[in-house]
């Protein structure tokens, strides 16, 4: 497992003017710029928008800004987040600040009373949320070992480890946990549920390729369209490990095509990697030319 080379520059705190603590999700990194284009392609104007992992709050002020929402409520895991991003909401657009309404405490997707009530008024629910299993959860541990030889629980958990992994084994009842999408998956299945006309409208890593990006919506309920995309590079902060052991355990007998992920050694895309190259490349330089897509889907429910 590749360690963590410390926490990447941040924005500006909001009552500091300083860098951002390092459990968020650095607001300019290019995965927040792709999602923004994206929210902003997404018909937002005059919505009313829940963001599940709220992280920053760079995205809430976005949407109130740039794409007209009446109102963004917005939850984190990380308790400390959802404070955070209210904090910074009042500094970057004070006018709207009582348009975003945090639901504060830690929420795991939108599991709790009264995120689950916010999510049932929404028009919409948006999120960027881990699609890599945490390489120290105990199964995502053993199915590494079983096919690359390499055990990553010595490996250490950096202050934003909840914004890059999920937790494989809790999500294992998931079909698309399969391939790293299990939490999408699942909170796709609460938002079906709490809020059956709502859009979600998630930022997803192309690494294992469209079609599963596609098949997870499709599969519950979902009518996916790709709004925006942008390659961009595969950050020093996440271990690929799991999509090289992927590739390995789906290298079939018998002549099936298995799965090979889509990584590049170039910002154009013109020469692809599979995440074993890539997980080569980046073992042996952590600064190595590492790229893939990230693109934004939006799915309507189909009925
Ligand atoms: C990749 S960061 C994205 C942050 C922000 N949405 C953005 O796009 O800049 C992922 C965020 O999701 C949060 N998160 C991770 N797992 C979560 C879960 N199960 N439920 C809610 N939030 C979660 C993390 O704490 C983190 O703030």
């Amino acid at each position: 497992m590749r360690t963590e080379t410390g926490p990447p520059p941040r924005g500006n705190a909001p009552d500091s003017g300083g860098p951002l603590p390092g459990f968020v999700f650095d607001p300019s990194d290019p995965w927040t710029l792709v999602f923004q284009e994206g929210l902003a392609m997404s018909g937002l104007n005059g919505a009313n928008v829940y963001e599940v992992g709220v992280g920053s709050g760079a995205n809430a002020v976005h949407m109130l800004e740039k794409c007209g929402a009446r109102l963004v409520s917005g939850s984190d895991l990380d308790a400390r987040l959802p404070l955070l991003a209210q904090r910074v909401v009042e500094r970057d657009a004070p006018g709207l600040r009582d348009r975003f309404r945090p639901v504060l405490g830690s929420v795991d997707l939108i599991g709790t009373p009264e995120a689950a009530a916010a999510v049932s008024g929404a028009d919409a629910v948006v999120g960027c949320l881990p699609q890599v299993p945490d390489p120290l959860d105990d199964r995502c541990a053993r199915f590494c070992a079983a096919f690359l030889g390499e055990d990553a629980r010595g490996g250490s958990r950096a202050d934003d480890y909840i914004a890059h992994y999920y937790p494989w084994t809790r999500f294992a009842s998931m079909p698309y946990n399969a391939v790293g999408l299990g939490l999408i998956e699942a909170l796709l299945r609460q938002v079906r549920s709490c809020a059956p006309r709502a859009q979600a409208v998630f930022n997803l890593g192309c690494r294992v390729g469209r079609e599963a990006l596609f098949a997870v919506f499709r599969a519950n309920g979902y009518r996916p369209v790709e709004l925006t995309s942008r390659i961009v590079p595969q950050s020093e902060c996440t271990d690929i490990g799991f999509f090289a052991a992927l590739e390995e355990a789906s290298r079939g007998a018998g002549g099936e095509r298995g799965i090979v992920c889509e990584f590049y050694a170039d910002p154009q895309g013109r020469s692809p990697l599979t995440a074993a190259e890539a997980k080569r490349a980046l073992d042996a330089d952590p600064a190595a030319p590492v790229f893939h897509e990230v693109c934004v889907v939006r799915g309507t429910p189909a009925t």
